[in-house]
């Protein structure tokens, strides 16, 4: 079987050891040769690094395995490149969270002020990775999860449109899990119907594939729990909070029984609910400090200094084993069907062409090819629509470097509540983000 160079970009990422572990365990599936890693804060990737290294070298010593902060060694002879970066890391995260709740309004890393913007910030980024992959490695294919990915896919249509560029988001294979679960079966077993954008759309089908359906039996449950459930099924989404956030999807199945929902619709439909429920002192940004960051890096630190990572205290990732499938997908022309980010293009028949949907898509060789959602309701409909023009418009406002069209696309989004808040907002989020968005006029 062939085997395959990959390279992590954004390798100081919490979510690094995670991925390489589940890398690791999924070598006869997806072999590898190289592993890199690439960052352009090489102090906090080396501390990853230098334990990765260790790590492999006990593992896999037959993987070539670098960390680095130059571009040409790091794009130079790759198939894959697994992205994650966090333009202006946990620092600014905590900004997008806390800025916005200053107002009253939603603080949240992907959606509303907060996703609007990092969007700002990310797009440079990532344009700036897809550069040096298309220089590179021409033939590499991106698999980018990098947030917000509705805002980072929408720059990438518009700016990169011939890069091969695959957006994905794991949230709702996070929540097919707890889904299967409920219904007593395994997200192998279970093929859905969904429409939407990136953090933000409903399954409208869930059947097994002899055909049952078994909607209605989630519904049943969500209307009771939301989406809790009582075995841990994730290594990621388990925190307190998020639980929260599983066991509110009961109130967004109330509001609209019709589909099960993506948990991120509660920052549009409750937002009053979150902010109250929100502590502008403390954020999820300094949650994830104290927790998941200090874990991990304290963990790499010991595997370093011990000089093994035996009983290393990395865990493998294995809600990620999605990112494994897609490059399968890729590599092997497997045409596994996946949810993707893409351009709709008539997959949501009653939707514009040029929106960037979240639907299920088949991935071969040549990349998603969308399978068609048909129409969809009004109340669904006009949500997204307002949506994904506040998407289009950061996208917009980036390029023009337009003040107004970034007032506009905070206006429009359903968490800011007027004009006025907004541009309070705006020139907040503008002294926090100087040096890291382009200078708006
Ligand atoms: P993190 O801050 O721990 O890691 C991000 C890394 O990116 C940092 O080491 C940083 O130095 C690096 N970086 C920033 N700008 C860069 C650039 N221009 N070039 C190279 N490297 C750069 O963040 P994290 O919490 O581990 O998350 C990583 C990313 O993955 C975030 O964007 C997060 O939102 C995203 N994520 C997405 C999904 C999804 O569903 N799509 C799921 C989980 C995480
Ligand atoms: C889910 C979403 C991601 C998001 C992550 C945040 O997985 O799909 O897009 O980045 O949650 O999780 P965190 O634990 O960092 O708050
Ligand atoms: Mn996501």
């Amino acid at each position: 079987m062939k085997k395959f160079s990959v390279v992590i970009a954004g390798g100081g990422s919490t979510f690094t050891p995670g991925i390489v572990m589940m890398l690791l365990d999924n070598l006869d599936r997806f072999p590898i040769r190289k592993l890199k890693l690439y960052d352009n804060d090489g102090e906090r990737q080396g501390i990853l690094g230098d334990a990765l290294e260790i790590l492999l070298k006990e593992n896999a010593p037959e993987i070539e395995f670098l960390h680095t902060t130059d571009p040409e060694e790091a794009f130079t002879d790759t198939d894959f490149c697994m992205a994650h970066i966090r333009v202006g890391k946990y620092a600014m995260r905590e900004q997008d969270e806390k800025i916005p709740l200053k107002y009253g309004v939603v603080g949240q890393e992907t959606c509303g002020p907060g996703g609007i913007a990092y969007g700002m910030r990310s797009i440079s980024g990532m344009l700036e990775i897809i550069d040096y992959m298309e220089k590179y490695s021409p033939e590499c294919w991106m698999l980018n999860y990098s947030n917000p990915a509705a805002i980072v896919a929408e720059a990438c249509r518009v700016l990169r449109p011939e890069a091969k560029v695959l957006n994905i988001c794991d949230m709702p294979v996070g929540t097919l899990r707890r889904m299967s679960q409920i219904v007593g079966k395994t997200p192998a077993d279970l093929e859905v119907r969904y429409f939407g954008l990136n953090h933000f759309g409903w399954w409208t089908s869930v059947k097994d594939k002899e055909g049952h359906e078994y909607l209605d039996e989630i519904k049943s449950y969500v209307a009771e729990n939301g989406y809790l459930t009582q075995v841990e099924v994730d290594t990621q989404h388990m925190d307190e909070s998020w639980q929260a956030t599983h066991k509110k999807a009961k109130d967004l199945l109330a509001v609209n029984p019709r589909y099960l929902p993506n948990t991120y619709l509660k920052y549009y439909l409750f937002p009053d609910y979150e902010v109250e429920h929100s502590d502008s002192s403390y954020s999820r940004a300094n949650e994830v400090m104290d927790g998941r960051e200090k874990t991990v890096f304290d963990a790499a630190r010991k595997i370093t200094e011990r000089g093994t990572a035996k009983d290393s205290g990395f865990h493998i990732d294995s809600h990620a084993s999605f990112i494994v499938d897609l490059a399968r997908a890729i590599a092997f022309n497997t045409h596994e069907r996946m949810l993707m980010i893409v351009e709709n293009n008539g997959a949501i028949a009653n939707f514009p062409d040029d929106a960037m949907v979240e639907v299920p898509c088949i991935v071969g060789s040549d990349g998603p090819e969308p399978l068609s959602q048909g129409k969809i309701p009004d109340f669904e409909r006009t949500l997204m629509f307002q949506q994904v023009m506040v998407e289009k418009m950061v996208v917009e406002a980036y390029v023009e470097k337009s003040y107004l069209k970034l007032w506009q696309a905070l206006t429009l989004s359903k968490t800011v509540p007027s004009a006025g808040v907004a541009k309070a907002l705006l020139d907040d989020l503008i002294e926090a983000n100087r040096g890291f968005w382009p200078e708006l006029k």
